[in-house]
């Protein structure tokens, strides 16, 4: 048992991409963390990185978090959590389309697995891991917390809508619990010790991921998706967050809701949904355009078809998250198109 009850955070998908940013930053602010991952789509050497940054061991377990038995036995009846972060899910848009039942079998088990451990176990905290894929093609832009959701355009987009009303669902009927969803627009980047990063398996369908193994020459080009769109230079607009400050939202949000319970806070709505972005659109073209700017190196590229089920644009109002979380974007585009390029280094050993 754990004798730090009050500030241990289960990070369920721990050894992922965010998870494992996360984790650095929890550990920094102090926290207890212990990660469970299956290591579906992450490698134990992430967590040996997450060890190298803090300077000491972190509690790992290998565990399917879809299987409530062995999460029970294995992890929450051996330490004693107040939060549990959860990043455990699958999230290739592709593939979603593809094996859709895959996407609902696995993302909703592993959360109504966590949500009733979280019950038995009496754990207060939730933060989630959503997304911007929630608001589809919103009407008006910047989107705010309020912009309604749209129905997604992929069954992984579904999996995020229904996990947060699932969240809803569950907070309103169990007095004691407490959530916050984090809807992230486009993570981006890697820690600045290049000890971490993100790891795609085969070949990566975000952008960023894409642009580094070009400029590597793991990847001949880039094919840059629609160059027509209703934008300035005819290329899509996201808003793109970086890794980091993605993952001090989380510690911010788990810090809230720690206070909020301490203090018995009737006032404040036990569910809450934040915007994780940096307000501010970048084209894809000007994303390229950059990250060969501030790292002196080329990225082939050319102008290709659009991709099916993209949406034109779309950024995030920050208000809310900087008002009323107290959390906002410090890093800027260039530091993180740097960090990116010297993980990507790092792991081709170049
Ligand atoms: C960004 C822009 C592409 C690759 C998705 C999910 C979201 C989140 C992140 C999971 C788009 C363009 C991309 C390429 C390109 N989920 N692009 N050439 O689609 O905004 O968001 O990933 O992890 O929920 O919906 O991100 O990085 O795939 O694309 O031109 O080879 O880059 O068309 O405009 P997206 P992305």
């Amino acid at each position: 048992m754990s004798s730090n009850k009050q500030k241990t955070v289960l990070v369920a998908g721990g050894a992922g991409y965010i998870g494992t940013h996360t984790t650095v930053e929890l550990i920094e602010a102090g926290y207890e963390v212990v990660i469970a991952d299956n290591l579906s789509n992450a490698d134990l050497s992430a967590v040996r990185g997450v060890e190298q940054i803090v300077g000491r061991s972190v509690p790992f377990v290998e565990v399917d978090c879809c299987d409530t038995e062995a999460l029970r036995s294995r992890v929450f009846e051996r330490y004693a959590f107040d939060s549990v972060i959860h990043f455990a899910a699958y999230k290739a848009v592709g593939e979603s389309v593809a094996e859709p039942l895959k996407y609902f079998r696995n993302n909703l088990d592993s959360l109504l697995s966590v949500l009733s451990l979280m019950q038995e176990f009496d754990v207060h905290n939730l933060v989630f891991s959503s997304s911007a894929t929630v608001y589809g093609q919103p009407e008006q832009l910047p989107a705010t917390e309020l912009t309604p959701r749209q129905r997604a355009n992929s069954p992984y987009g579904l999996t995020k809508q229904m996990s947060e009303d699932i969240i809803q669902d569950t907070v309103a009927a169990i007095p004691f619990l407490r959530a916050i969803a984090l809807r992230y627009f486009n993570p981006i980047g890697a820690h600045p010790s290049a000890l971490i990063g993100e790891l795609p398996k085969g070949v990566p369908n975000n952008l960023v991921p894409f642009i580094t193994q070009t400029a590597a020459g793991v990847r001949k080009e880039l094919a840059v998706f629609g160059d027509d769109y209703d934008t300035p230079d005819g290329s899509c607009l996201r808003d793109y967050i970086d890794v980091v400050d993605l993952a001090r939202a989380h510690v911010v949000a788990v810090g809230r809701m720690v206070a909020a319970t301490a203090e018995k806070r009737e006032d404040r709505e036990r569910y809450e949904i934040f915007n994780i972005g940096t307000g501010t659109p970048v084209s894809v073209l000007e994303l390229v355009h950059r990250f060969e700017e501030v790292n002196g190196v080329s990225v082939p590229h050319r102008l290709a078809e659009r991709r099916p089920g993209d949406v034109e644009k779309i950024w995030a109002a920050t208000d809310k998250a900087n008002n009323e979380l107290g959390w906002r974007a410090e890093r800027n585009l260039g530091d993180t198109l740097r960090a990116a390029w010297a993980w990507e280094k790092r792991v081709r050993g170049l």
